[in-house]
């Protein structure tokens, strides 16, 4: 029997919250903050204890658009009232297509474009792998250290980390292999990068195996490094050499962060899959693969699809989250955002704060947190997360060591909140220097 104590919102705080998660869910369910949201809006949540957070984690990069956007959530009551779910295999709808032929509209490739809707990111980048071995023929997948393809077994074997996401669940699917990404740190070059690759065909797998090599445009989890444009270049140049597919795998950077509505477009490269996600449809769960039409059309019918994929709440979101980017001038305000923040973190590391590496396109901006010694340090990331959080602001760290920090804030939010966040961090940044040097 249910205690009714337990469902009654006007009992719970987040230390019963917490509590009652650690009986009733497994670990390995992890989160970065112990804030039990209780409403949300634009840049800011509330907890269940009323507190206000400014918000620059965005739900991982869901809410380019904010928390419940008012055209969002009105697309969303509008289809609540006709139908919530029919399954596109049993009773097509038009939404779907209609999001289709949107983003094929805007598919960062020329040539006829098609288009599938999923649900999760990682089904995204698995279908990607399912239609590149289909139209190709061929097994091998590519990918890259640090990158993040999700927690599906094969999105895991094509993520580049191996703790906590490949630990005590292998074997990993077999064939798929991984090169260094260039991430301009620490001696990792393109040319190192792509000397890895041939390493890899002289090692380890022929080319004429290879079905696709799956890149972030910007990394997400792996430490917001971008692609340098050479590099991508090379692997277009090595994709059509080889006769293998490109998947720019832009579910954390695509759809406005990066003042682009792809990633990608940012360097001329014309991939042949695109996975998209997260801020597609504002908060609610649809995901898509976006690809050149007669690689699409390679499996039968039925090999493609899911009970949920495609859910007419998500289209109508997404729909309203393709309006609002052009009527609100997003990817333009993307821009200013990431000019904004980088000034700010620039006065930062003008100023002695522990900061380095500052990087990021558009508004997707990252930087280390070093140490006393002047070390790359996720302990010292850990510790401006925890300060920011007890100041008032929700901020992600991510990177192979955890040691940088990514703002992800809304880009709809005022230059005022986003001020207030920087604030936020710079006392952060500023309290753990207090604490080291003490
Ligand atoms: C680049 C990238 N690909 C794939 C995924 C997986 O998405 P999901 O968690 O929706 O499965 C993520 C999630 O963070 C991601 O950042």
């Amino acid at each position: 029997m249910s205690d009714p104590a337990m469902s009654d919102p006007a009992k719970s705080d987040n230390a019963s919250l917490a509590a009652r998660r650690d009986r009733s869910l497994p670990r390995g369910v992890a989160s970065s903050t112990a804030v039990y949201a209780d409403r949300a809006e634009n840049a800011e949540l509330w907890d269940v204890e009323g507190r206000r957070y400014v918000d620059f984690a965005g739900g991982i990069a869901v809410l380019n658009t904010g928390h419940r956007h008012p055209r969002v959530i009105a697309a969303v009551e509008a289809q609540l009232g006709r139908f919530t779910h029919t399954a596109f295999q049993v009773s097509p709808y038009e939404s779907y297509i209609e999001l289709a032929e949107k983003l094929n509209a805007r598919a960062p490739f020329s040539g006829e474009a098609k288009t599938i809707l999923l649900t999760t990111g990682a089904e995204a980048t698995e279908n990607a792998v399912k239609i590149a071995r289909a139209a190709t023929g061929r097994s091998a997948v590519i990918a890259f250290t640090g990158a993040f393809h999700g927690r599906t077994l094969l999105a895991s074997a094509m993520t580049g980390k191996v703790t906590p996401y490949k630990r005590k669940i292998g074997p990993m699917p077999p064939e798929v292999f991984h090169a260094p990404f260039p991430t301009g740190i620490d001696g990792n070059t393109v040319e190192k990068s792509l000397a890895a690759i041939h390493y890899l065909f002289a090692a380890d797998v022929e080319p004429e195996r290879v079905a696709a090599v799956i890149v972030e445009p910007v990394q997400g989890e792996g430490g917001f490094h971008v692609a340098p444009t050479e590099f991508l270049e090379a692997l277009r140049a090595l994709a059509d050499q080889h006769g293998f597919l490109l998947i720019a795998d832009e579910v954390q950077a695509g759809f406005a962060r990066t003042g682009r509505l792809f990633g990608i477009e940012h360097s001329g490269v014309e991939p042949d899959l695109v996975c998209v996600a997260k801020s597609l449809a504002g908060g609610f769960p649809l995901s898509g693969l976006i690809g050149r039409a007669q690689l699409m059309d390679s499996l039968d019918p039925g090999g493609l699809g899911g009970t949920y994929g495609g859910s007419p709440i998500g289209c109508a979101a997404a729909l309203a989250v393709l309006d609002v980017i052009e009527e609100e001038g997003l990817l333009d305000r993307a821009t200013a955002i990431g000019e904004r923040l980088r000034a700010r973190i620039e006065e930062f590391a003008a100023a002695g704060l522990p900061v380095a590496n500052l990087r990021g396109l558009g508004a997707m901006i990252g930087f280390d947190v070093t140490n006393a010694t002047g070390e790359t340090c996720g302990v010292a990331a850990k510790a401006v997360t925890a300060a920011a959080l007890e100041a008032g602001l929700i901020l992600l760290s991510c990177g192979t060591k955890g040691e940088t920090i990514r703002i992800l804030v809304p880009l709809t939010a005022s230059d005022a909140v986003i001020d207030e966040g920087l604030d936020i961090v710079e006392a952060a940044l500023a309290r753990i220097t207090e604490k080291v040097d003490a």
